[in-house]
């Protein structure tokens, strides 16, 4: 399989497990990053072995021919389609970019230029996400007629260096958040067609207590904060959303499905692995464990967490490499521009339903992506 060269713009927090996954799979090879603080991408570039670049000269460099945009949701759009533009293959962090109008440009330009436009998440083609899918599209659940997705913490100032752009628009939990557990929904259930929501913004003022150099200082709120949706989907389900920086403690799982013949709890959408819990009707919960398949055996904890926090599976760069074996093959990769465009309207379809009390469309409409098998994620390693 052809390798593809591979640049990262955004040397931040989320650029390090890219960086540190990025050899483990086939096609694909780390050739230089780039940063709008050049002592960001300099850091980086030494800890990797890799040159650093300005921007513009990553985007001109002829042995790079995907560009991997870990800047902040704000410059998203700008970064990607500066990267469509010069020949290059995308594949953004969440969310696509911060407008759905945006949004559309960018998988209009991709489609335009023959070239392969990617977004996180990319979670749900990890093992736990594919064994849910499976299992889903076995029937072991029945017609899934409802459910919950529920994200509820306290935020993000007590841990990311930076947290400013989590409170401004562009952030918020849904437009943070909301990709990976819309994006694991729409996996498992196909698209949404229509929202209600109501949005609140529970604390006026955040301050920062991660270490660094903005410890202590006051960031105002300018996105809900807290978030209730009910989804509807094509297909018939409608399912509870809850997403909320304002809450202290809760009990409730991730994601729970409520099917025709019994129930499902989907594992973490964060990350790439989990237990898959479900009932045969009223029965007990029985277990499936998807440890043993690829991309599921956990191998990362954050730095910020208690010593007492299991390790998750983490293997960042999994839809980047299915793009690029997508692309050198002509074909269609699974964590897409499209899908990520679909999950962008529909978030913002649910902060418009939050300001207008109404029910809003969702006009894109889209496939459910392919099922990843196992044998063809396996093949996505090094040396597979
Ligand atoms: N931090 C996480 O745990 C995490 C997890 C999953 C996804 N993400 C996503 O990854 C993205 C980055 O998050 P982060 O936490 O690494 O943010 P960050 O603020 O730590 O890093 C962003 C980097 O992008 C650079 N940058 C900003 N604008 C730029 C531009 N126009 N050109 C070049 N560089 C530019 C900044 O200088 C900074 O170094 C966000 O979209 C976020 O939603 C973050």
């Amino acid at each position: 399989m052809k390798t593809l060269g591979v640049g990262i713009v955004g040397c931040g927090v989320i650029s390090g497990v890219y960086m540190q996954n990025m050899p483990m799979f086939a096609g694909i090879e780390l050739r230089g990053c780039a940063d709008v603080r050049p002592e960001a991408a300099q850091a980086a570039a030494a800890k990797f072995g890799i040159p650093a670049y300005s921007v513009d000269e990553l985007l001109k460099r002829d042995d790079i021919d995907v560009i991997v945009n870990l800047t902040i949701p704000a410059t998203h759009f700008a970064v990607s389609h500066a990267a469509l533009t010069a020949g290059k293959h995308v594949f953004s962090e969440k969310p696509l970019c911060v407008s759905v109008e945006d949004g559309r440009r960018l998988v209009a330009e991709a489609e335009a230029r023959g070239l392969s436009l990617g977004c996180a998440p990319d979670t749900f083609l990890g093992a736990g996400g594919r064994l849910a899918r499976r299992m889903i599209d076995e029937g072991r659940i029945g017609k899934v007629l409802s459910g919950t997705a529920i994200l509820l913490s306290h935020g993000m100032e007590h841990w990311h260096p930076d947290p400013e752009f989590f409170f401004k628009p562009g952030g918020g939990p849904i437009l943070d958040l909301g990709p990976y557990y819309i994006g694991a929904l729409v996996n498992l259930l196909g698209p949404i067609a229509r929202v209600q929501a109501q949005t609140a913004i529970g604390f006026a003022e955040r301050i920062v207590t991660a270490k660094g150099p903005r410890t202590g200082d006051a960031i105002r709120v300018e996105v809900p904060t807290t978030v209730s949706a009910l989804l509807d989907f094509q297909a018939g389900a409608q399912v509870t959303l809850m997403m909320s920086w304002d809450v202290w403690k809760h009990g409730h799982p991730p994601i729970e499905l409520y099917g025709t013949e019994g129930s499902m709890r989907v594992p973490d959408p964060n990350f790439f692995g989990g237990n898959i819990e479900f009932s045969e009707r009223d029965q007990d919960w029985q277990i499936a464990d998807p440890s043993a398949l690829p991309f599921g055996q956990p191998n990362w904890r954050s730095p910020n967490w208690p010593a007492t926090r299991p390790a998750q599976a983490n293997y960042r760069c999994l839809g980047l490499a299915e793009l690029a074996r997508a692309a050198t093959q002509g074909t269609a990769h699974r964590s897409s521009g499209k899908l990520a465009l679909h999950v962008l309207e529909a978030m913002f379809a649910i902060l418009e339903a939050g300001e207008t009390r109404r029910v809003v469309q969702v006009g894109t409409q889209i496939d459910r992506p392919l099922a990843l098998p196992d044998a063809e994620a396996l093949a996505l390693l090094k040396g597979a």
